[in-house]
């Protein structure tokens, strides 16, 4: 504001001056010079006396001298020459600012007389000033968003000097974003411009320094600078960048609540509000993930806030979103993938898909029980299940298509052994460590009706007293059946068989639940003594089985017969038989013999002699056993010749059971003629019985002696006849026929418990008595044993058939054994 008050001031003189020179002019004419400013002291402007015409003299006399119309004498006249010399520096901006054209007047003063005379002094403009600016930092604020083409206008600079001198042009440092242009404004001056040549990004560069530089027009150039600072202003023009795009992470799905889990980051390139960020899970996160995980929402880290279960969700796939809190807000996404490992937190499940079956006992292996399947939730090794069965089991897992299994029969079953089984499979997976469980599969097995009904034993023996009365129980058969049900039901039934050409049903019958026998019928052991029932225990299966079981029943003897005496025969019975004796016998003469049976057996039938009454009874005896009469003396003449004898016969049976026969001998001189006088009576029993084992084995001795003998004779002979011709087979029976006598001789020993009694019979019992008693004579005194002539033949061959039949093995050795023997 000084220079411009000093401009004026200078402007206000230059018009006055300016008036004053016209009106000199027009007296005295014009005087000028021109010069550049900034001259040195004591340069010489111009001769001024002579350029007024002056002479030297004067310049002394009249006292030449210059009169600044302003303060300052800026020249001086030497007045030696009178020359007009620069007496102090000469700034043109600081005499004449910035007018164009700067003229200094001066007075020229001569005294005596008084002249005044004007001349003008152009001071001509040289390049002494700079252009400069008035700030030397000038600072702009653009916004990023600033369009290109943008011109911001910039403080023009200054230039003391005028014209040429003063400033001419503008330069920018060289940049990317910004040009200068000028812009004209009045009166030729020009003011410069930044101009935006491209977009800011603050981001890229925050702050432009820049340098603007004046040039003026001067020879040489002269310049002055001015520093621009601009700022670029933030936008919220940039999002929050995530370092990536997906983050992946994986979590045992056993991790503990607050487990940390991953952390998002982003940054935004904005600065302040528009470059903080804000993490949270996308708007459409599901519950089921936000109940599960939470993130701080300043750091991105993210937590465990639930619990995991691989089961559910192996995976969870999150947007998380990222947003900066400039206007408008501006954000991102990026996804979390979060892999649930699994861990071995289930058991393996074994599921029935089909109910076991029963079984059939006789099933073939690999007939299936049951289907199945193994399951576990977990994955990977964890689900990887193997099932177990017990060892010994007669089950095997069939493995089918993934996981399924077939359990099948792998072996022989047995209801009977073993019906119900519970077979324990065990369920392992390969996790670590292995989980394991087990289900128990009960199977049934069902009957098969492979077990026919067992007897007790396989056959009974039944001992029946004859006689008994019809309708009581015989016995009791019972069969039991190892199968169940139906199958082991058993009912019996009596097989079809005859007995005596009579239906054994007729005889028995049997109680079809229990097995109970029932007899219908009493039995006589003289017309049957042993008779077999075949019983048939059957159960209900289908088809049904069956098992036979013989019941052997012994009709037991009971003493209801009396002995019978077939000899001296009772053909005429009540009239007397004699038997004739010589007179002349001896002590000891065989008079007769008497023979009685008996139908019952045993002791029943054991019949003893007893001389009841007689004439005489001190001639005659009766042997007890064998019943012959014989003399006790020698007869005497005095002895009548006809005797009588009473003779008692009983058997040894509880209780007794007697008869009598009366033997009348007549007594011949020449021919003796005994008399046999039968009769019957009964008397008291025998008692000898104690001797009898004694007088057995003594016959059984000598019978085998006898067989021996035979045997040894056979032999010989057999031996001989082999030489000669055929063989052997055939001469047995040629030896058979020669000892037909002997052939059947039979041995019969009761073995049912202790001995009791042998039989010795002979062969042919009508034809053989009389060998009998000459073979069996000597031998008569101490045989304690009976002779049994039977009254009826086939009668007493029935007997003995039957009793065959009824004796046990070890007897039957024995006799074979006999017979062997005799043969
Ligand atoms: C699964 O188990 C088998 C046998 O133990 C092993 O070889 C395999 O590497 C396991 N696989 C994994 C994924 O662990
Ligand atoms: C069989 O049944 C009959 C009739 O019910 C009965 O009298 C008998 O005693 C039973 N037998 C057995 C061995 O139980
Ligand atoms: C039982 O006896 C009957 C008749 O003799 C016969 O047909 C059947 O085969 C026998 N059963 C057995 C198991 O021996």
């Amino acid at each position: 504001s000084r220079s411009k008050m000093g401009y004026r001031e200078w402007r206000w003189q230059w018009f006055w001056w300016q008036y004053f020179f016209l009106l000199w002019s027009t007296i005295h004419g014009q005087t000028r010079y021109s010069i550049p400013e900034e001259l040195k002291q004591g340069f010489v402007v111009g001769n001024l006396a002579k350029d007024l015409g002056l002479g030297l003299s004067d310049i002394f006399d009249r006292r030449l001298r210059v009169a600044s119309e302003a303060g300052k004498q800026y020249f001086t006249v030497d007045a030696g020459k009178g020359e007009l010399v620069v007496n102090d520096r000469i700034d043109r901006e600081a005499l004449c600012g910035q007018s164009t054209s700067c003229v200094l007047p001066l007075q020229v003063v001569l005294e005596n007389p008084l002249h005044l005379h004007r001349i003008e002094i152009e001071i001509k403009d040289i390049n002494d000033n700079s252009p400069w600016f008035h700030t030397k930092e000038m600072s702009l604020k653009i916004a990023e968003t600033a369009a290109v083409g943008t011109r911001f206008s910039l403080e023009a600079a200054e230039d003391a000097d005028v014209g040429s001198n003063s400033v001419k042009s503008y330069t920018l440092t060289k940049n990317d974003c910004f040009t200068l242009k000028m812009k004209e404004v009045e009166d030729g001056k020009i003011v410069p411009e930044l101009v935006l040549e491209k977009t800011l990004d603050r981001e890229r560069k925050a702050v432009h320094r820049l340098l603007i530089t004046a040039l003026d027009g001067g020879n040489p150039v002269l310049s002055g600078t001015s520093q621009i600072t601009i700022t670029v202003l933030d936008v919220n023009d940039n999002f929050p960048v995530f370092d990536r795009s997906t983050y992946k992470v994986s979590l045992g799905e056993n991790s503990a609540k607050d487990t940390f889990v991953i952390k998002v980051t982003a940054t935004d390139a904005d600065e302040g509000p528009n470059g903080e960020v804000e993490f949270s899970f996308g708007s459409r996160t599901p519950d089921t993930v936000s109940s599960v995980f939470e993130i701080n929402s300043l750091t991105g880290e993210v937590f465990l806030k639930g619990t995991l279960d691989y089961e559910k969700t192996a995976s969870y796939k999150i947007e998380v979103t990222a947003k900066d809190k400039g206007s408008p807000e501006m954000e991102s996404h990026c996804r979390v993938q979060i892999d649930v490992i699994d861990v071995n937190d289930n058991t393996p499940e074994i599921i029935l898909t089909s109910e076991p079956q029963p079984v059939l006992e006789n099933a073939p292996s690999g007939t299936v029980v049951a289907l199945l399947s193994a399951h576990d939730a977990d994955s990977g090794n964890n689900s990887k299940v193997t099932l177990y069965l017990p060892k010994g089991s007669p089950f095997i897992l069939k493995p089918s298509f993934s996981n399924n299994y077939a359990l099948i029969t792998s072996g022989l079953l047995d209801r009977e052994r073993v019906s119900d089984y519970n077979i324990d499979i065990t369920a392992t997976d390969s996790g670590s460590p292995p989980l394991s469980s087990k289900k128990t599969v009960p199977v049934r097995i069902s009957d098969v009706n492979d077990n026919p009904p067992v007897f007790t034993q396989p056959s009974y023996n039944v001992y029946l007293k004859e006689n008994s009365a019809p309708g009581s129980i015989l016995f009791s058969v019972s069969a039991s059946d190892l199968d169940s049900g139906e199958n082991a039901k058993i009912s019996y039934s009596i097989l079809d068989s005859k007995v005596q050409d009579v239906s054994v049903s007729t005889y028995v019958y049997i109680n079809s639940d229990n097995g109970s026998i029932y007899s219908m019928h009493s039995f006589d052991y003289e017309k049957l003594k042993v008779f077999q029932i075949q019983v048939q225990a059957k159960d209900q299966g289908s088809p049904s089985l069956s098992t036979n079981a013989t019941v052997h029943v012994f009709i037991l003897d009971q003493n209801d017969n009396a002995p019978a005496v077939i000899y001296p025969s009772s053909a005429a019975l009540g009239s007397l038989s004699h038997q004739r004796m010589p007179r002349s016998a001896k002590a000891g003469h065989l008079v007769t013999k008497v023979t009685a049976v008996d139908a019952d057996s045993g002791h029943n039938a054991w019949i003893s002699y007893k001389l009841a009454e007689a004439t005489d009874a001190s001639l005659f005896t009766v042997n007890l056993y064998t019943g012959e009469v014989r003399t006790k003396r020698a007869v005497s003449e005095q002895d009548d010749s006809s005797q009588r004898l009473l003779i008692e016969i009983k058997d040894d049976g509880e209780p007794v059971q007697s008869a009598t026969v009366t033997v009348s001998i007549l007594m011949e001189d020449a021919l003796h003629e005994p008399i046999l006088d039968i009769r019957h009576k009964v008397t008291e029993p025998s008692k000898k019985t104690g001797r009898i084992t004694l007088y057995l084995i003594l016959s059984l001795a000598s019978v085998s002696v006898l067989s021996l003998v035979t045997f040894l004779i056979l032999a010989v002979k057999c031996i001989r006849n082999s030489r000669s011709s055929g063989s052997c087979c055939m001469r047995r029976t040629d030896c058979d026929d020669y000892k037909n006598p002997n052939r059947n001789l039979q041995i019969q020993l009761n073995t049912d418990g202790p001995i009791k009694y042998v039989e010795v019979l002979g062969g042919d019992m009508l034809s053989q008595s009389q060998s009998f008693r000459s073979c069996m004579s000597p031998m008569s005194e101490y045989s304690d044993f009976t002779l049994i002539k039977p009254s009826s033949t086939t009668d007493f061959k029935e007997v003995i058939s039957v009793l065959d039949a009824s004796l046990p093995d070890s007897t039957w050795t024995f006799e074979s054994q006999q017979v062997s023997k005799n043969q």
